[in-house]
């Protein structure tokens, strides 16, 4: 891991944040607004852990690969023709070009443009023209085997790509354990996978000019819901909601006030087993850093976090439905697609305008709502310990 620079919070800095809440101040100004307090999310927060990077729908047939920039990292996400999903660093290991730019479906192998060696999309290298001279493609002192792609360790879950670029954190399994035991509740692991993914309008893409943790923020809290959102107030008020007991890498809200989308007197189908009674509950976890679900009888969205740099994030989002009896249900799917976009629309002056807010040397991390706030509170201090950790870690 390389962490050359200045982390902005050290313990001094932490000691103010992991206090009682009432009394506690949150991360300060620096850690949105500067490149270097990107780089040290990229290097302490994100890389020794798990990350959402993208969803497998993004690679539609076999024999494709995916290239994703992970906060100025190259990568690439590859399907093979046995359906394997793997990701790599997207770099040639001849003279380091960037491999590959574009989505593209190939011929089982990702070919280098600058001179012509081939990957299979397991990563093994598999030609290398010319190598030993012209006409020659090997060469007895060169050893294929020490130079395929580096593959990163990933994971797919409920369509989406996780990565675990230091390679060395928990196993994924324990690291979405703790969610999953928040969701018994409301659901079980054999109906989260009979969730489909709702095809062509239930994806979403938006980008915003805020630092990648605002948005966290803001889905952590529902204290904005009557001025931000105030349709969705009226159908789901604040007074509803609640606060999702914490888990070790995760928080977020609930509500006991969901209703379902209603189609000339239809509604969708709900996952078999999901009790009558908690029909009305939703609940709203992120799970850190990056990725924000929404789980309803319903319907289940994803929404992962693409942080570009430290004032722009691009939200991507999957909604999944319980049946995939294709027409019968599209304009309710519709419905439903169209009501999340505008939801997350509203959302985008108030994170953005938290971003240009911490511009202000008047603000130093401000101060928590002692109930509210709670959410917020707790990724701060998940955020904060990881990047004092890292400031007192020997180069
Ligand atoms: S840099 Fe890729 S083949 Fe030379
Ligand atoms: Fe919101």
């Amino acid at each position: 891991m390389n962490l050359p620079l200045n982390s902005p919070v050290n313990e001094a800095v932490l000691s103010r944040i992991d206090q009682p809440i009432a009394y506690a101040t949150g991360l300060p100004n620096e850690c949105y607004t500067t490149h270097d307090a990107f780089v040290r999310d990229r290097d302490a927060v994100m890389t020794p852990g798990w990350v959402c990077v993208g969803f497998i729908d993004q690679l539609d047939t076999q024999n494709f690969a995916l290239p994703v920039d992970f906060m100025g990292l190259p990568l690439v996400i590859t399907r093979d023709s046995e359906d394997v999903f793997r990701v790599f660093h997207n770099v040639c290991s001849h003279r380091g070009m960037h491999l590959t730019n574009e989505p593209c479906k190939n011929n089982g192998l990702l070919r280098c443009p600058y001179h012509n060696w081939t990957y299979a999309l397991d990563g093994t290298l598999r030609g290398t023209p010319h190598i030993g001279g012209y006409g020659t493609h090997t060469h007895p002192d060169f050893n294929t085997d020490d130079n395929g792609l580096k593959e990163v360790r990933s994971a797919v879950w409920l369509g989406a790509v996780f990565i675990n670029l230091s390679g060395d954190a928990e196993p994924f399994e324990t690291y979405t354990a703790p969610i999953r035991q928040q969701w018994t509740s409301l659901v079980t692991e054999e109906q989260l996978s009979r969730f489909w993914q709702g095809g062509e309008f239930s994806s979403l893409s938006l980008t915003v000019q805020s630092n990648w943790k605002l948005a966290v923020e803001n889905f952590l809290e529902s204290y904005h819901l009557p001025s931000v959102h105030p349709e969705l107030n009226r159908i789901s008020p604040l007074d509803q909601h609640y606060c999702v007991d914490y888990f070790d890498n995760g928080a977020g809200q609930g509500t006991l006030n969901y209703t379902r989308f209603d189609v000339k007197g239809t509604q969708l189908p709900t996952l078999d087993g999901w009790e009558p009674q908690r029909i009305a509950t939703a609940e709203y976890p992120v799970l850190y850093p990056n990725t924000f679900f929404g789980i309803h009888a319903d319907q289940l969205f994803i929404l992962y976090l693409q942080p570009i740099n430290q004032h722009e994030t691009i939200e991507h989002v999957r909604i999944y439905y319980v049946d995939s009896t294709g027409d019968e249900f599209k304009e309710h799917r519709d419905a439903i697609a169209a009501s999340w976009d505008s939801v997350f629309r509203e959302d985008v002056f108030a994170v953005e305008r938290m971003q240009t807010g911490r511009q202000s040397p008047a603000y130093a991390g401000g101060a928590f709502s002692p109930v509210m706030d709670e959410p917020t509170h707790h990724f701060h201090k998940w955020v904060a310990r990881k990047l004092a950790a890292s400031a007192s870690r020997p180069e």
